[in-house]
C-alpha cells in the first residue's frame, strides 16, 4: 500500500489465507469449508458442526459419536471456575463474568501449557464443552439458583436450555437453538475472530486467543448488537410506533439501528433468512407474532431507503430468543457458546501457519521535540 494510504479498519484489506470460511458477500453467501450455512443450518446438529470446523470435514457416523462422547466427557465445570462465577458482585454484566470464567478455565486445565495440535484440540473441545456451563451457571446464580449438572441424554443445544433452566426442553425448543447455534458458529475475519488470531499469532495460548476474542464481541458493533435488537423492539413498543420512532432516530446520521448492515454483506444476511423462519415459527408456538412481525416490518422499511440496509444475524435471532422466554442479557453470551468453536478453529489455522501479526501505523505527530526539564513544561 502507498505511503500515507490507511485502510480504515482494516476494510477490504485482505490479511491472510483461509480453508474455514468462505462469505460471498454481494450474494449473500456463506459456506463453512464448503457447504453452503442453509444445508447445514437444515441437515446438521450443533455436533456435527463442531467437528467440521476443527477437523475440516464432516464427520461420518463413528466420527460424530466420538465428538458427542468428547463433547460429553469434558462436560463439569471445575469447582475453581463456578467460584470466580458466583464471586461476580452483583449486577456484573454477563459478557464480563464470561470473559473471566473463559480465563478462569486455564487456571484450571490440567495441562494448559500443551499446545501440541492433540493439546489445542482438547483445549477446543473443553471450552466448546463449558461455555454453555458457565453461561448457565451465572443465569441461575443472579436468579438465587444453584446450577444443575448437565444432563448426558442430551445434545448439545437441548443440555444449554436444561442447564439454563433446570428441565428438559421440548423438542421445537431445542431444535431452534441447535439451528442459532450452528448459524452463529463460524465466520471468516469478524472482529472477534480477528482478534483470537492476533492473539494466537503470538504464539499465545488458546485460552489467551478466546478470552480476548470475548472482550471483542461484547461491542454493540459486533455480538452485543442482538441485546441492543430487542432493547428497541421492546422500546418501541407497539407497531404504530416504529415509523415515527425510525424518522426520529434517523434524523442522527451517527444513529446505528442495531441489528442491520454489515462490513461484508451487502445484501441480506443468509443466517437472517433462516432466522426470519425461527422467529415467526417460535412465534406460533408460543401464541405471539407481534415481535416477529414488527421486525419484518422494520425489514421492510430499512430495505426501501434511499439507501436500503438488510438484517444481519442479530436481527432476528433477538425475537427469536425473547419468544424462547430468555432473557436479554444473555443473548450476547449465546452467541459466544456458538462462536467460541469457530475461534478455536481460527486458532489452530493461524498457529499452523503462523506469522506474527504486527501492522504498521501513519504516525501524524512531530519527532525530534526538544526535551524539557521537568519545572519547565
Ligand atoms: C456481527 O463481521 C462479522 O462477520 C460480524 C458478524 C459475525 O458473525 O461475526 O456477522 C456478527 O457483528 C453483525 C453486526 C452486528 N452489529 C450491528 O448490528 C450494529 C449496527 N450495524 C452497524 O453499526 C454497521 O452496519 C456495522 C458495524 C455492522 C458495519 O460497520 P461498517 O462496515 O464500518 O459500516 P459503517 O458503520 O461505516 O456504515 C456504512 C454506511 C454508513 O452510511 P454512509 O456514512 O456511507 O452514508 O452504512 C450506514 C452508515 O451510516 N449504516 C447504518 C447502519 N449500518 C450501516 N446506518 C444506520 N444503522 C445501521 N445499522
Amino acid at each position: 500500500m502507498a505511503e500515507g494510504m490507511v485502510a480504515k479498519g482494516l476494510q477490504d484489506v485482505v490479511v491472510d489465507d483461509t480453508w474455514i470460511c468462505k462469505i460471498i458477500g454481494d450474494q449473500g453467501k456463506l459456506y463453512y469449508y464448503g457447504y453452503s450455512i442453509h444445508d447445514l443450518a437444515e441437515h446438521c446438529t450443533y455436533e456435527e458442526v463442531v467437528f467440521l470446523l476443527l477437523k475440516g470435514k464432516l464427520p461420518n457416523r463413528a466420527e460424530l459419536d466420538q465428538i458427542t462422547r468428547e463433547l460429553k466427557e469434558a462436560r463439569g465445570l471445575p469447582y475453581g471456575v463456578r467460584d470466580v462465577i458466583k464471586s461476580a458482585p452483583k449486577g456484573s454484566i454477563p459478557m464480563d463474568v464470561l470473559r473471566t470464567a473463559a480465563s478462569a478455565l486455564a487456571l484450571t486445565d490440567p495441562k494448559p501449557g500443551d499446545d501440541s495440535p492433540e493439546g489445542r484440540y482438547r483445549k477446543a473441545i473443553r471450552m466448546v464443552a463449558l461455555f454453555p456451563e458457565i453461561v448457565a451457571a451465572d443465569y441461575r446464580f443472579r436468579r438465587g439458583e444453584e446450577p444443575v449438572a448437565s444432563n448426558p441424554k442430551l445434545n448439545h443445544a437441548a443440555n444449554f436450555l436444561y442447564l439454563l433452566h433446570g428441565k428438559e426442553p421440548g423438542a421445537d425448543a431445542a431444535r431452534t437453538m441447535d439451528v442459532a447455534l450452528v448459524l452463529h458458529a463460524e465466520h471468516d475475519f469478524n472482529a472477534s475472530t480477528f482478534t483470537a488470531r492476533v492473539i494466537a499469532a503470538t504464539m499465545s495460548d488458546m485460552y489467551s486467543a478466546v478470552t480476548g476474542a470475548i472482550g471483542a464481541l461484547k461491542g454493540p458493533l459486533h455480538g452485543g448488537a442482538n441485546e441492543g435488537v430487542i432493547k428497541t423492539l421492546l422500546e418501541i413498543g407497539e407497531p404504530a410506533n416504529i415509523k415515527p420512532w425510525l424518522a426520529e432516530k434517523f434524523k442522527d446520521k451517527n444513529f446505528r439501528l442495531m441489528g442491520f448492515g454489515h462490513r461484508v454483506y451487502k445484501t441480506l444476511d443468509p443466517r437472517a433468512i433462516v432466522l426470519k423462519k425461527y422467529s415467526e415459527k417460535t412465534g406460533r408456538e408460543r401464541g405471539t407474532t407481534k415481535w416477529f412481525e414488527m421486525s419484518n416490518e422494520i425489514e421492510q422499511i430499512m430495505k426501501t431507503r434511499e439507501k436500503p440496509l438488510y438484517p444481519n444475524v442479530d436481527f432476528y435471532s433477538a425475537s427469536t430468543y425473547f419468544m424462547m422466554g430468555l432473557p436479554p442479557e444473555i443473548y450476547t453470551p449465546i452467541f459466544a457458546v456458538a462462536r467460541v468453536v469457530g475461534w478455536c478453529a481460527h486458532v489452530i489455522e493461524q498457529q499452523t501457519h503462523n506469522k506474527l501479526i504486527r501492522p504498521a501505523a501513519d504516525y501524524h505527530g512531530e519527532i525530534d521535540k526538544p526535551l524539557p526539564p521537568i519545572d519547565k513544561r
